[in-house]
């Protein structure tokens, strides 16, 4: 068996790598594909074959999935460009290989999240869907890291600000959605099946705000503010634009509750409780 993963060189990637080699993958069975490789230097030593692709480069895709019997698509990071564009250039890869399953990372709610970044997902999928390629869609719930990575500026601060209003949410850590992926890469019978994968615990940000106070005993408060006003804190931090809107774009979808996962798909693909807000703060103290 060979599993490619795509996006191979980035922080959901890497945790795919160190998920797939625990569960005892043999190096020589995993391709890992992305742009910067140097970054995989160390799985790289392991026997695991690290090959530089593109997505706008169709005959690099076509080269890192030869031979690939099953591929982790790890959408692109390269919002503003024609990201569904890219990924059907893998999609066609994969069709061309004929590869047994293509798993996507898609996102919370596809059908119905009108964020800026979930319609490229929706639209991903419809290429997916009239592909004929069999396929698995992650719908990976809100990042945990979005926030925590923050985390010394917030407890500096006293205060998490965002847009996301009332809404509630339930996250998950980059670790918790890389282990249902392998759950789906190493699985039977995928082929068709879509994971909505949110974290057990619902929450609105005043509450994920209070849960840092309780783990830090650090008083930290959240502070909502109007789209337009986010967008200028954030670019007042030297965020590009266009990101800052997207950005608050994605917390105007946590406000209308796009982002909020049902069910318990995540629990029941990791065979586990997933990370706790408390957890998911924990951890990121105590290595920031
Ligand atoms: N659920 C959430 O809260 C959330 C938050 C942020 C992002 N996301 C989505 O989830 C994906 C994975 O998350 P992440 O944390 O791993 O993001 P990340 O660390 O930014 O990694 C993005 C990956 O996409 C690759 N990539 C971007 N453009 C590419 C291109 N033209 N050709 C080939 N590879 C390309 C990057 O490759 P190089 O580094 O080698 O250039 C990198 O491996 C992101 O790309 C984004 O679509 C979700």
């Amino acid at each position: 068996m060979t599993i490619v993963i795509t996006g191979a060189t980035g922080k959901l990637g890497r945790h795919v790598l160190e998920v797939l080699r625990e569960r005892n993958v043999p190096a020589a069975e995993i391709v890992a594909a992305g742009r910067s490789v140097e970054k995989l230097d160390d799985f790289a030593a392991q026997g695991v074959r690290v090959t530089a692709m593109d997505y706008d480069d169709p005959a690099s895709v076509s080269a890192a999935l030869t031979g690939a019997s099953k591929v982790l698509l790890i959408a692109s990071s390269e919002v503003g460009k024609d990201r569904p564009g890219q990924h059907r250039t893998v999609i066609e890869a994969a069709k061309a290989e004929g590869v047994e399953l293509l798993a996507y990372t898609s996102n919370a709610n596809a059908e119905i999240n009108a964020t800026i970044l979930g319609v490229d997902h929706k639209a991903t999928e419809a290429i997916l869907a009239n592909s004929g390629v069999p396929y698995a869609l992650l719908r990976n719930g809100y990042y945990f890291e979005n926030w925590t990575d923050q985390i010394q500026g917030t407890l500096a601060q006293g205060v998490l600000m965002g847009s996301g209003g009332n809404g509630r949410v339930n996250a998950a850590t980059r670790r918790d959605l890389a282990e249902a992926a392998v759950a789906v890469l190493l699985g039977e019978d995928q082929a068709g099946k879509t994971y909505e994968l949110g974290g057990d615990v619902a929450f609105t940000m005043a509450e994920f705000a209070a849960e840092i106070t309780t783990v830090t005993r650090t008083p930290v408060v959240y502070r909502d503010l109007p789209a337009a006003d986010y967008v200028a804190l954030l670019t007042s931090f030297g965020i590009p634009e266009a990101f800052a809107g997207i950005l608050a774009d994605s917390d105007q979808g946590l406000a209308r509750g796009d982002l909020l996962v049902e069910g318990n798909d995540l629990r029941t693909l990791i065979g586990r409780p997933t990370t706790t807000p408390a957890d998911a703060v924990r951890a990121a103290v105590s290595t920031s």
